[in-house]
């Protein structure tokens, strides 16, 4: 073997042990139906990050999320925005009103509250709600809270399809002294989306990715839009990802650890290396079957 083939070799070695760490052995990266799931979700119990933990479900190729106010079908995980689409099937849209306050609304437990919330741009749209509902009050009459969120509002959501059946009762309640038939808050002003509480018989949620409003509620997409973070820039799992390992979380269901082969890390996969000896990784193997190919074919 001449030096060259030497130089190429380190280099290729340098390189290979530079990406491989990264991208193999990630036990905890899955897959449910089209969806992927990654950090900070997982369905695997121990992995991803604990503000995440006991929350997504897989069942029959169908991604479940579960909070406090009930399940909900997971459209798409969007990574680069950090956001969640979710689906409720006895939520209203555009073309079905659902009373009777079967839907979930959307109320997360305390603990879970910090890593995610409805985004600024969706609209909870709140239907029937009692004149002595909590979101009344303090408002006498003038029914404040109810307001444009991201320019999408009740006035616009009762020429859907769907009022049209109940047309007489909402023109009834918009024009009398009741409340209005339907009141349009953003989730900041009322943190928790709860029929019985609020008092409210129905609800929908919309939310408007595009830039441009075309044809009113119509065009709107019916669904949670939840934003969700790790809260902490999130140190501990990029250099637990950067040394080969799998962020997870220990059996306290709070603690993050870092999985590195066949043990456990409270930082990073160097500080086992260096305290157990060099562990040999896939990365490693797979270095090594591309060394041997390279030495064959530079000989
Ligand atoms: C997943 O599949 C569904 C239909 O089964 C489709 O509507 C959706 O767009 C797909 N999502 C992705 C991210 O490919
Ligand atoms: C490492 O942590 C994961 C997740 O908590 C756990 O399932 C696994 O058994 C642990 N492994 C060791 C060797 O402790
Ligand atoms: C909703 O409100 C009711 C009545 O105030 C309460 O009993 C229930 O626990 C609340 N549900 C959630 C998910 O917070
Ligand atoms: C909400 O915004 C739309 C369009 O910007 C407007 O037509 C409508 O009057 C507004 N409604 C309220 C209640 O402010």
């Amino acid at each position: 073997m001449n030096t060259t083939a030497m130089l190429i070799l380190s280099f290729l070695h340098l390189v290979i042990s530079v990406l491989i760490p990264s991208t193999a052995g990630n036990t905890c990266r899955s897959y449910c139906g089209n969806i992927t799931i990654d950090y900070p979700f997982a369905i695997l119990p121990g992995c991803g990050h604990p503000g995440f933990r006991d929350l997504l479900y897989c069942i029959n190729d169908v991604l479940m999320f579960h909070i406090s106010s009930g399940s909900y079908r997971v459209l798409e995980i969007d990574y680069a925005y950090q956001a969640l689409t979710l689906h409720d099937p006895h939520m209203s849209t555009c073309d079905t009103i659902v009373l009777g306050a079967k839907g979930n609304g959307f109320a997360v437990e305390q603990w879970r509250a910090p890593y995610m919330n409805p985004s600024a741009d969706n609209v909870f749209m709140l239907i029937g709600c009692s004149a002595q509902s909590p979101l009344f009050q303090g408002f006498p009459g003038k029914h404040l809270p109810c307001r444009n969120v991201s320019g999408m509002s009740c006035e616009e959501y009762y020429g859907c399809p769907a009022w049209d059946l109940l047309g007489h009762r909402m023109v009834g309640s918009k024009f009398g002294s009741g409340p209005p038939e339907c009141c349009a808050v953003p989730f900041e002003s009322i943190k928790s989306v709860n029929l019985s509480r609020l008092q409210c018989e129905g609800y929908s949620s919309a939310y408007n990715l595009a830039p441009l409003r075309l044809d009113g509620a119509n065009g709107w997409s019916y669904g949670i839009h939840v934003k969700y973070s790790v809260q902490e820039n999130d140190e501990f799992c990029r250099a637990c990802e950067a040394t080969g390992g799998t962020c997870g979380y220990g059996t306290d269901g709070i603690r993050q650890l870092c999985m590195c082969g066949s043990t456990n890390s409270t930082s990073n996969c160097d500080s086992v290396k260096s305290s157990s000896g060099r562990t040999y990784s896939n990365g490693n193997t797979v270095t090594g079957v591309l060394m041997c190919l390279l030495a064959w074919i530079a000989i």
